[in-house]
């Protein structure tokens, strides 16, 4: 666990904690549904699009948790107090895939354009490539075409935009375009 102040120059920054999802998570399973559904109402460029509750949340943290034991995820938890303001995670895919790793980050509405986003990734790839198991050889994302912020900032963590799969996700009342996008890990 480590605290760390974000923000710009001259101005008071937000000291947040930020850590590996552990067991004792689950008693912030209503922190973490809040932190969820605080993206969805605000319709931001992920895949769900239904607010969750504490129950389907609790199931979720609880898998990722055992995942985690297993060695096949690697999910890192920013938070402002006990509030939940960022996740971001990397997960071993399934069989013949399983050289590959999947990644997902999402930060609170409120916590976004202070390196958040570049910190939480630049730690996770780290965690990524010494604790999982098998140790991934392949880094791969999606995301929506329109989603510039997370284009810049996985072009600028090396990942390349490899196929662009037409009509993939609905965004707004439009179907838009989804990026698949890849790094060798070394
Ligand atoms: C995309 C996201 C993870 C970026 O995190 P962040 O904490 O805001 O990003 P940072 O402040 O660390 O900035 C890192 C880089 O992202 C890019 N970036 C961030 N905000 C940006 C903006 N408004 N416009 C363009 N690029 C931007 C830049 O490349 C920036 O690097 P720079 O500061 O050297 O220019 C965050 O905006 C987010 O979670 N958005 C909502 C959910 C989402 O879209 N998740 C990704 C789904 S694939």
């Amino acid at each position: 666990m480590i605290t760390k102040t974000f923000g710009e120059p001259g101005r008071p920054g937000k000291k947040l904690i930020i850590e590996s999802l552990g067991p004792k998570e689950l008693k912030y399973a209503k922190e973490y549904t809040d932190f969820i559904n605080s993206l969805i109402a605000e319709n931001a460029k992920i895949l769900m699009n239904r607010k969750q509750t504490v129950k389907e949340e609790t199931e979720f943290v609880k898998g990722a948790i055992k995942k985690t034991k297993e060695k096949k995820k690697i999910y890192l938890i920013a938070k402002d107090g006990k509030k939940v303001v960022a996740n971001t995670s990397f997960e071993v895919m399934a069989y013949k895939q399983n050289h590959i790793a999947r990644f997902g980050i999402a930060i609170r509405n409120g916590y976004r354009g202070m390196g958040l986003g570049n910190y939480m990734m630049t730690e996770v790839m780290k965690l990524a490539k010494t604790r999982l198991k098998p140790t991934p050889k392949l880094f791969r994302l999606e995301v929506l075409e329109n989603n510039k912020p997370a284009i810049a900032l996985y072009k600028k963590m090396g990942f390349k935009i490899v196929a662009k799969l037409p009509k993939h996700i609905q965004d707004k009342g439009k179907l838009v375009a989804e990026y698949v996008m890849i790094k060798d890990v070394k």
